[in-house]
């Protein structure tokens, strides 16, 4: 075998050893989530609104990242949590309506944080994003796994 081609064989072996597929996948030990993808989609725009929240030129731009987080958060609130794939009967019930219920209230302050913004009001654009990120977190520790 040439050279060149056993380096290519290599590579291609190495690139399918399932341990190391599993270590560029974030989590890893678990097929990826349709709500995974949507808490990425808004993880990703809420970075951006988090920097620049306070600077009231960027309204326009920081409006258009909340659509994102808007739409993902909308999606989500039907989605079922791996937690609750697990339950079943009235555990589940109680889960999911928890869920729901934190979620739809996410989208609520989501809300109000997009009528502050076309009001111009930063300073209360910035109290709300802190209400959400409380949201996140306490959406976090009671509806996603510890080690996720
Ligand atoms: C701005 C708000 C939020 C952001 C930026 C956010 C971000 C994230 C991120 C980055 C992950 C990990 C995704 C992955 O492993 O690929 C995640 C997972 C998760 N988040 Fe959020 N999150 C937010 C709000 C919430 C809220 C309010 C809830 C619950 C009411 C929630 C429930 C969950 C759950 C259950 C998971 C685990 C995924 C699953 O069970 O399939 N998140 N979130």
């Amino acid at each position: 075998m040439k050279k060149r081609s056993l380096i290519v064989t290599l590579a291609l072996a190495i690139a399918s050893l399932p341990s190391i597929q599993a270590a560029s996948h974030e989590g890893g030990d678990h097929d990826h989530t349709a709500l995974e993808d949507q808490m990425s989609a808004m993880n990703k725009a809420w970075r951006s609104i988090r920097r620049q929240i306070k600077d009231p030129a960027k309204n326009d731009s920081t409006l258009e990242f909340m659509a994102k987080v808007k739409k993902a958060a909308q999606k989500s609130v039907d989605m079922t949590p791996i937690l609750a794939k697990e339950m079943s009967g009235a555990e589940k019930k109680k889960f999911m309506a928890g869920y729901q219920k934190a979620m739809k209230n996410t989208v609520g302050l989501i809300g109000d944080l997009e009528a502050a913004l076309k009001a111009g009001d930063n300073v209360k654009a910035e109290e709300i994003v802190g209400k959400i990120n409380d949201a996140r977190k306490h959406g976090h520790d009671k509806y996603k796994p510890e080690d996720d």
